[in-house]
């Protein structure tokens, strides 16, 4: 048993690739490979369990999901419904997500409401309508959520052909790294947990992760009391620099807070094999990157060669 799969809704969610960051493994001396999440059909790691949460939502009769987001889990979970033919209601920090997402949710038909406030106060709001008749909640509260997304610690394994010694992650409100920790009870294993969190929780610039209240935090709490879990606070230059050395160094170009799993593991320094999930594509939050070095030239070979001197 590697976590549950949704079956008859799906998009072909999971089954992601792992491969090997040849270039970052001998900068950090340990064996790096990349579970790519962000491959999954919507572009973020949230899939496997929304395609979960919102099957068993359908097969209790709801009508419409709901759910607060930084945008990932929006474009998630109203894709998932329009397969579905439920409604999906998102709702996001007004200003505060990236363009793309947003386009996603409404591509999909979802009712998308900015909220004049932070993603934490979208999440309250989402709570309370989640209790409606005919609502349901989708955000990582929803169990099924994490049943859904614990299936990647098993497909890991198995592409691996052994357990890593490390997973690092990101660390925004808790929800991967608490269907991670489950998926490694399942396999009965152990390996080091890592979860790479922006000391600037509510500021920082990469905002799929600007969220001042953790949702998980007592569960986060306790892996760590147990030993099993080591949280990384991370400056928004560390940030950075992780994310662009993997598009620069690796080839693998992510959004800003996917980076957040390799910038915890270069602080810490592991030995061993690790492998740091990416959660979510580079081509969700273009505005993040830097394009303003472009150069004009003219159409002629002079001009180009002259700009490459
Ligand atoms: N990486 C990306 C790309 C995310 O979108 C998120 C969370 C995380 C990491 C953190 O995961 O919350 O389970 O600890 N995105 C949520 C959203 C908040 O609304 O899309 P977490």
């Amino acid at each position: 048993m590697t976590g549950t799969r949704a079956t008859w809704l799906s998009l072909g969610e999971g089954g992601t690739p792992l491969i090997r960051a040849p270039r970052l493994s001998e900068e950090l001396g340990l064996e790096l490979h990349l579970k790519c999440e962000h491959l999954n059909p919507t572009g973020s790691f949230k899939d496997r369990g929304m395609a979960v949460a919102v099957e068993r939502a359908a097969g209790r009769g709801v009508q419409t999901v709901v759910c607060a987001s930084t945008g990932n889990t929006a474009a998630s979970a109203a894709t998932y419904a329009a397969r579905a033919g439920l409604r999906a209601v998102v709702l996001t920090p007004e200003g505060a997500t990236a363009g793309a997402k947003r386009a996603q949710a409404h591509a999909a038909g979802a009712h998308v409401l900015e909220v004049r406030g932070t993603f934490d106060d979208a999440l309250r709001l989402c709570r309370e309508l989640g209790e409606r008749d005919g609502f349901m909640l989708v955000n990582s509260l929803n169990p099924d959520r994490i049943d859904g997304q614990r299936s990647v610690v098993g497909e890991i394994i198995e592409q691996l052909g052994r357990a890593p010694d490390v997973i690092a992650l990101p660390y925004g409100g808790g929800g991967n790294v608490s269907a991670v920790a489950a998926g490694c009870d399942e396999a009965a294993i152990s390996p080091a947990l890592v979860v790479g969190e922006a000391k600037e929780r509510p500021t920082t610039f990469a905002s799929a992760i600007r969220i001042a209240e953790p949702a998980h935090h007592e569960r986060i709490e306790r892996l760590v009391a147990d030993g099993r879990l080591t949280v990384v606070p991370l400056s928004e230059r560390e940030l950075r620099e992780a994310w662009s050395t993997l598009a620069r160094v690796e080839g693998v170009f992510c959004e800003p807070a996917s980076a957040a799993g390799v910038a915890a593991l270069r602080t810490l320094g592991h030995t061993g094999t690790a492998v740091c999930i990416v959660t979510g594509h580079g081509l969700k939050d273009t505005g993040a990157v830097d394009a303003s070095a472009a150069t004009i030239v003219d159409a002629s070979l002079d001009s180009v060669l002259e700009a490459l001197a």
